[in-house]
């Protein structure tokens, strides 16, 4: 089946959820022990299991276009270093001189022919080389194949960069995203335009993650912002391994019928749209006028979580105006984000670690939070057949 086909059934799905007041719903609820959120052992599980062993994505294409950008950042306790050689090929390594362990670069982004350590001054190339010793008549020669950056496994996708934190993991970034990769390879990410990022800071990823997967919250936490919008609690659930792919209808989504079917497909923001998220910590929200990436960062410890907001947009703003909706639209959905779900998120987590609760119950149309858990366990418990099923 086609990329029209598919959507115009997920249309069609969503205008009868609506007109109906129904949604997706799992064959029954699902309770998660409050360990889950608060136990640091755990945490630490997930962390090696899946934030060490799995592929992250850790920057979009765009955010490195041109020979010599990179990008770094700590990662779940790892300094990483993402680069883009000559050559066109983005690479990853951690970010720890193989002199003495110094950052060969500062946290954030740039572009160098070199990267050159602050503390004696050994230079890199963007392929990881180890190019130039400092006063090297005094410090001896050394085997300087063997003392390049430590590389991390790195891959290149559709317009976004995926790493791998641990070295000597293999990984293969088609095989794991599966359908999920051709769904956002037909968005050409690589040709958006970076508008930029906003840092927000919450609860346990999870806390946070459960939050963009169900609409079943809007009618409440936002009740005055995606509330008058979007149908409350009207979703459709499908996954890619562990991603998923979720609809989210806005109330006036059965207008579309004015339309030819054939047409729905490409209707996409003129009464509906999608989250999709890629297991572990991103969810990819292309409406609203801009496109929102967030990337959850688990810590510094169970409790907390850090998350980048990446903001993209079709092209660049071609006027003020444009500039001007394009901010509008980027500080609404930033704002919605750390405002309501952040900041209650926050307050959540004050409440399961008051022991008021031995578990939180997720019902039958929370569908997608319960695959999601599921998935967290199976990759916790080393992988361990069955794979859930949503
Ligand atoms: S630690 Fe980098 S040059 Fe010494
Ligand atoms: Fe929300």
């Amino acid at each position: 089946m086609g990329r029209a086909e598919t959507y115009n059934d997920l249309v069609e799905i969503m205008i009868r959820q609506v007109e109906t007041n129904t949604t997706d719903m799992g064959p029954e609820q699902l309770e998660v022990p409050v360990g889950a959120y608060t136990d640091p052992a755990i945490w630490r599980k997930e962390m090696a299991l899946i934030f060490h062993r799995l592929p992250l994505m850790l920057a979009l294409s765009i955010e490195l276009p041109k020979a010599g950008d990179y990008k770094a950042m700590e990662m779940c306790g790892k300094p990483v270093l993402i680069t883009r050689g000559k050559d066109g090929v983005a690479r990853a390594f951690l970010n720890v001189c193989s002199h003495r362990g110094a950052p060969v670069a500062e946290t954030g982004s740039g572009n160098c022919s070199r990267f050159s350590c602050p503390y004696h001054g050994w230079t890199f190339a963007s392929d990881g080389r180890l190019m130039g010793i400092a006063e090297v008549e005094k410090f001896g020669e050394l085997d300087r194949g063997a003392r390049g950056l430590t590389a991390l496994p790195c891959e290149e996708k559709a317009g976004m960069i995926f790493v791998v934190l641990t070295p000597g993991v293999p990984i293969n970034v088609e095989q794991f995203l599966g359908g999920m990769l051709d769904d956002l390879a037909y968005f050409k990410l690589e040709t958006w335009h970076y508008q930029g990022a906003r840092e927000i800071f919450g609860a346990n990823w999870k806390i946070a993650y459960d939050g963009y997967l169900e609409g079943y919250h809007f009618a409440a936490l936002h009740a005055k912002t995606l509330g008058p919008v979007f149908a409350s609690g009207a979703n459709h659930f499908e996954n890619f391994g562990p991603h998923m792919r979720i609809s989210f209808p806005e109330k006036r989504v059965p207008e579309l019928r004015a339309f030819p079917r054939e047409e729905w497909w490409a209707k996409e923001h003129d009464g509906y749209g999608f989250v999709r998220t890629l297991f572990p910590n991103i969810s990819v929200a292309l409406g609203v006028g801009v496109g929102q990436i967030a990337q959850l960062i688990p810590g510094p410890t169970a409790d907390k979580n850090r998350t980048i907001l990446n903001y993209i947009t079709p092209h660049a703003p071609r006027d003020e105006a444009e500039r001007e909706s394009f901010d509008q639209a980027i500080q609404f959905v930033g704002d919605v984000t750390n405002d309501e779900d952040y900041a209650l998120g926050s307050k959540i987590q004050k409440g399961l670690e008051s022991g008021a609760l031995e578990s939180v119950v997720f019902g039958r149309n929370e569908r997608g939070n319960q695959f999601f858990h599921r998935c967290v366990e199976y990759y916790t418990q080393g992988g361990v057949e069955p794979f859930p099923t949503l």
